[in-house]
């Protein structure tokens, strides 16, 4: 899978802008600030429909601007398709005023729209994911899941208004003195929605831990050192009808996937509380060959690869390490400095794009 093309038009920094994507390799070589992460954002909205730093979506338009347009042409064995993302500015600052996406000029839906590219990035606050809040760790979950399985983003957005509809009610049962009946029906649909969700992560986390003992292998020549370990938040009718007071109480749903979490393990060392620095990342660089395993098992393809600045976080141990990451999919790696001409010497489909 590539992208060939990358147009932007009012996205963050940028009036207008093309790229053409011609080698397997590109290296983007700039300055602080003048638009690096912004591009491999743009990229990465085209596989995950969504802007992995902005919470809200209306910070990618540029600023005096009324909207911004994405524009990717992506080819893959099959077919090639053109992807493009409107955004429109609304009333309020906080929310955005629109949301349009393209497949082949054909107006589509967000989950219909994703399938069509896949995107691994890799950036230095991922590096954090070990040590983060679960939320975080569950939106890692999601995204990867949400480029593969259509079905997982469609439950997943279900279940989160599901969630809303449910805590409203569980307020109101408490406020209000209500009947607790209406709770069924809501129940249903939480069990539903709730064990598809719950599959795909625990197919993902078996998949990562069969895939991290290879990596295991490759970076120290140790087995089974790597480990995830799934705490599903499990949802059952039993379960429901044990919480039932409890949540009520706290007019909240207290069980069920969006209190989901994973540990990082590393010979039975639980990496966030025992890991040192060094070692959270290169558990961070074994999940990511691991991401780019499951996605091209999933679909076939390769996804494109994003590294953003990753090379200033790691030291030179871990930098050769990442250089397993290069190789059988197109990567596009941002960088301020020089110097990562020495790691990328070797490699001989590259191409350099300087911004400024
Ligand atoms: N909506 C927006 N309108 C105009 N400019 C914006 C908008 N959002 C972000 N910017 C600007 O984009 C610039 C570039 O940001 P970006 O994070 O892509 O830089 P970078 O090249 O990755 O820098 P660094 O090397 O520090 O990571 C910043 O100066 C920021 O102020
Ligand atoms: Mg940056």
């Amino acid at each position: 899978m590539k992208i060939n093309q990358l147009k932007l038009q009012n996205f963050r920094n940028f009036d207008e802008l093309t790229l053409d994507f011609k080698k397997s390799v590109t290296l983007i070589l700039a300055p602080n600030t003048s638009g690096k992460t912004n591009i491999l954002e743009a990229i990465f909205y085209l596989a995950s429909g969504h802007s992995f730093r902005a919470d809200v979506e209306q910070e990618l338009i540029q600023k005096d601007k009324n909207f911004a347009n994405l524009e990717g042409k992506i080819a893959n064995q099959e077919d090639r398709v053109i992807l493009r993302v409107f955004l429109q500015r609304g009333e309020k600052t906080t929310i955005l005023g629109k949301k349009k996406v393209e497949v082949n000029d054909v107006s589509r839906r967000l989950s219909s729209f994703l399938g069509n590219f896949q995107a691994v990035l890799f950036s230095p606050q991922d590096l954090n994911l070990v040590t983060d809040s679960p939320s975080k760790r569950r939106k890692y979950l999601d995204t990867v899941l949400s480029q593969t399985s259509s079905a997982y983003y469609r439950s997943l957005s279900q279940y989160q208004k599901v969630i809303t509809r449910r805590n409203k009610l569980l307020e109101n049962i408490r406020e209000k003195n209500l009947n607790t009946e209406q709770l069924f029906y809501w129940n249903d649909k939480l069990l539903k929605l709730g064990q598809l969700i719950f599959y795909e992560r625990k197919d993902l986390i078996s998949f990562f831990n069969q895939e991290m003992k290879t990596v295991g292998e490759k970076f120290n020549s140790q087995k089974d050192n790597l480990k995830l370990i799934y705490y599903p938040s499990l949802l059952s009718s039993e379960r429901l009808r044990a919480y039932q007071m409890k949540e009520i109480a706290a007019g909240q749903s207290l069980i069920g996937p969006h209190r989901d979490d994973f540990g990082f393990f590393w010979k039975d060392y639980d990496l966030e509380k025992y890991g040192s620095r060094g070692e959270q990342r290169l558990v961070i660089l074994a999940l990511k060959m691991a991401e780019l395993s499951f996605i091209r098992s999933k679909t076939g393809e390769m996804p494109v690869l994003l590294l953003d600045d990753i090379f200033s976080e790691l030291d030179l141990e871990n930098r050769q390490k990442l250089t397993f990451l290069f190789g059988s999919q197109q990567t596009i790696i941002t960088s301020t400095e020089e110097e990562v001409f020495e790691i990328l010497e070797d490699l001989k489909d590259i191409e350099t794009m300087r911004l400024r």
